[in-house]
């Protein structure tokens, strides 16, 4: 099996495409005796997403693909976006983000909100991105105990409950994160089927 590199630290993430990319050997940073915390400062999503992968291929000389992911809230004219983690400030708790979000929010009608995943990878000497996106609305109110972020405040269209209220396969069924993933599988279960 070809390896491939996941530019991450997070155990579930890994985990989760793990299953997905079956054909691969997928490792993470920390097993190519990666310890660095990839300093992601581009002002945008797949900019972000790019310095990681671009950062393994560059020193560690291994395919590798990278995840970035934001929220886009329209009437804030697409904030927090690439500063989804940290729209509290630096260390903040998911938490904060959801009540600073709330706030700027207060008396503004238009809830109009998009979660998007940008996908790049690195393969064989060629760079691809894939992109993810899930539209939906910030209620007023956090609504659920599940998932993670901003999902207490987030209902996707076409449902009635939050991401923090419904089952994590749904979640991952409709989410940014698993259609960006399901055009990486797409693309790289090709490529095996293929040879
Ligand atoms: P990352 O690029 O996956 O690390 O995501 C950046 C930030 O976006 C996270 O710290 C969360 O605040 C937010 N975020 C990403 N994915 C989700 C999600 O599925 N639900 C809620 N918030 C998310």
């Amino acid at each position: 099996m070809e390896k491939l590199v996941f530019a991450t630290h997070n155990k579930n993430k890994l985990e989760e495409i793990r299953n997905i990319l079956k054909d691969w050997d997928v490792v993470g940073l920390r097993e190519i005796g990666c310890e660095t915390d990839i300093i992601e400062d581009a002002d945008d999503l797949e900019g972000n997403a790019k310095i990681k992968a671009n950062y393994v291929t560059d020193n560690y000389h291994l395919n590798c693909f990278a995840d970035d992911t934001g929220l886009e809230v329209e009437a804030l004219n697409g904030a927090p976006g690439v500063y989804s983690a940290r729209y509290a400030g630096e260390g903040c708790s998911y938490h904060d983000n959801v009540v600073k979000l709330l706030k700027a929010m207060k008396g503004i009608t238009n809830r109009k909100a998009r979660f998007r995943t940008v996908i790049a990878l690195n393969l064989n000497g060629e760079q691809h991105l894939f992109e993810g996106i899930v539209n939906g609305r910030i209620l007023e109110e956090e609504h659920g105990n599940g998932g993670f972020g901003y999902d207490p405040i987030f209902q996707p269209d076409g449902f009635d409950d939050t991401f923090a209220e419904m089952p994590m396969e749904t979640k991952n069924q409709i989410s940014h994160r698993g259609r960006a993933v399901a055009k990486l599988a797409e693309f790289l279960n090709f490529l095996t089927d293929k040879s």
